[in-house]
């Protein structure tokens, strides 16, 4: 009994041993330079720049001014800002429907007071004899408005209403006669109306003259009187969104750069619009999560036309900011913003041992932990071919495939995270090297102070995009467990990024 026990488990030694040992003689190690699976899907930039054209043509269709309409109640809480185009489509918004009394949370209040002194009179009104006719503003960035007592024409009291809401740079005051709702029905009882804007708007857009039958014929249509523009003499520089550092800006030129996904229209100038944005726009396959996006300001012929919002993978900055426009079509006010990445070299870039083919068990920003008697089960190479991007990649599984244990990866540093914030861990990972047979077992635990995150098992997989939810405690620990060679897994351009 003892014998054949015995022979059992050499038999099961033996079958154990033997893929081992076939093993080892027909793939070449990572650490002995072995060849690339060509189905490797690393990061391929040819067609990936700006799409000016989408954007001009979409900028040449899109509708987006408005003003107060004769029948919208005074005093409506700014909406929070639309998004009027995605990808070269209009939407709703985009499509010159008017909105009317669409009440969604208030953004007024946290802003810095400015005195009517900080405004200057763009354009005046023609006056208030019975034969003059005016009209008011039609643009864009259209905030809010309020009636304003019409015992006299209150321009102090319309820029001190201008000062309170957020956003606002522009106010535009006037008379408005023959609307039913002025003069009978809203408590105000005043026909003297102070509408906001989050944009300057020149007498060029005073396209509004009323001609609505509001009262009941024999009284005549709705005609306006009046309508002078102020402007703040300081533009209003934009916070910088939470999770983002400013790259450039503001300057005339949108960036024409790599790394492009898609754009958006906005319905005002707003940075944390854009940022929420790149946020939520799913991840390109091949170039990973949204990492940096440029705002920029549409004037077509001088006026406020749209406000662009175009995102990108990668993270490009002023040097590319080359398109001033074309035709009637100018830019201005562009920013680029990039979204902090809370781990510190991320694409292994910052090992720069050699170059051309190297590798290591840790560098100063990465830190691969092999548990005995394992080997370089975690590593760091330089070396093109094995990359994503760059030339930097890490590596799980026994470089030399001396042993079959897992190795863990790990920045050398805690993260610089903020307790009860919610960050999203983004990688690539690979898994091809040593074909689909030998990948199948091909594993990587996803660790946040030591917690699986998730665990993949993705077998024989070319460069792979993934993105896992997470809750900081502050100088939170991330790394990465798994590899069991040969089924050998890549890791590259490593993210943290505030969600
Ligand atoms: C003031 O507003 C009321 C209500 O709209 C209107 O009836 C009246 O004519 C206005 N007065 C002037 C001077 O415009």
């Amino acid at each position: 009994m003892v014998a054949s026990t015995r022979l059992s488990a050499l038999v099961a030694l033996i079958a154990f041993l033997a893929p081992r040992a076939a093993v080892t003689t027909t793939v070449i190690p990572p650490a002995s330079q072995g060849q690339v699976d060509p189905v490797d899907n690393s990061l391929d930039l040819s067609g990936t720049t700006t799409d000016t054209d989408a954007i001009v043509s979409t900028v040449s269709v899109v509708s987006q001014k408005s003003g107060p309409t004769d029948d919208t109640p005074p005093n409506q809480p700014v909406p929070a800002t639309v998004v009027t185009a995605v990808d070269g489509r209009l939407t709703e918004a985009g499509s010159g429907e008017t909105r009317r009394g669409i009440s969604m949370r208030s953004t007024s209040g946290e802003f810095s007071k400015r005195t009517t002194s900080g405004y200057e009179l763009v354009f005046s009104g023609t006056g208030t004899n019975s034969g003059d006719r005016d009209a008011s503003i039609q643009g864009t960035a259209y905030l809010t408005y309020k009636l304003l007592s019409n015992a006299t024409y209150d321009v102090d009291g319309c820029l001190e209403f201008c000062s309170s809401v957020k956003g606002c740079v522009f106010a535009n005051i006037y008379y408005e006669f023959n609307n039913e709702l002025l003069d009978f029905v809203f408590n105000e009882k005043s026909n003297l109306k102070c509408a906001l804007y989050a944009d300057v708007h020149t007498a060029a857009e005073k396209t509004n003259s009323g001609g609505q039958q509001s009262e009941p014929s024999p009284a005549g249509l709705t005609y306006i009187q009046q309508s002078s523009g102020y402007a703040s003499t300081t533009l209003v520089d934009p916070p910088t969104p939470d999770g983002y550092e400013l790259v450039f800006g503001p300057s005339n030129g949108a960036n024409n750069a790599p790394g492009y996904m898609g754009f958006a229209f906005l319905e005002k100038y707003d940075v944390n619009a854009c940022s929420q944005l790149c946020n939520t726009r799913n991840a390109d396959p091949n170039g990973g999560a949204c990492q940096y996006f440029n705002i920029w300001r549409a004037l077509v012929n001088g006026i406020p036309t749209t406000y662009t919002c175009s995102m990108y993978f990668l993270v490009a900055d002023g040097s590319t900011a080359v398109n001033t426009g074309q035709g009637d079509l100018q830019v201005t006010f562009s920013r680029g913003y990039r979204r902090k990445n809370f781990v510190f070299d991320g694409g292994f870039e910052g090992y720069t041992a050699c170059s051309d083919f190297c590798f290591t068990s840790s560098y100063a920003n990465w830190i691969g932990i092999s548990v005995d008697p394992g080997d370089l089960d975690a590593s760091i190479f330089f070396f093109a071919p094995y990359a994503h991007a760059g030339h930097g990649s890490a590596l799980l599984g026994s470089a030399f495939d001396q042993d079959g244990l897992p190795g863990t990866l790990t920045p050398a540093s805690p993260l610089k995270t903020v307790a009860g914030q919610h960050y999203t861990i983004t990688f690539f990972h690979a898994s091809v090297y040593s074909g689909r047979t030998l990948e199948a077992a091909a594993f990587v635990q996803i660790l946040w102070n030591g917690n699986i995150v998730s665990t993949i098992t993705p077998g024989y997989s070319a460069w792979t995009f993934y993105s896992f939810d997470v809750v900081a405690k502050g100088n939170d620990v991330l790394a990465f467990h798994g590899g069991r060679a040969p089924a050998w897994s890549f890791l590259d351009d490593i993210c943290v990024f505030l969600t």
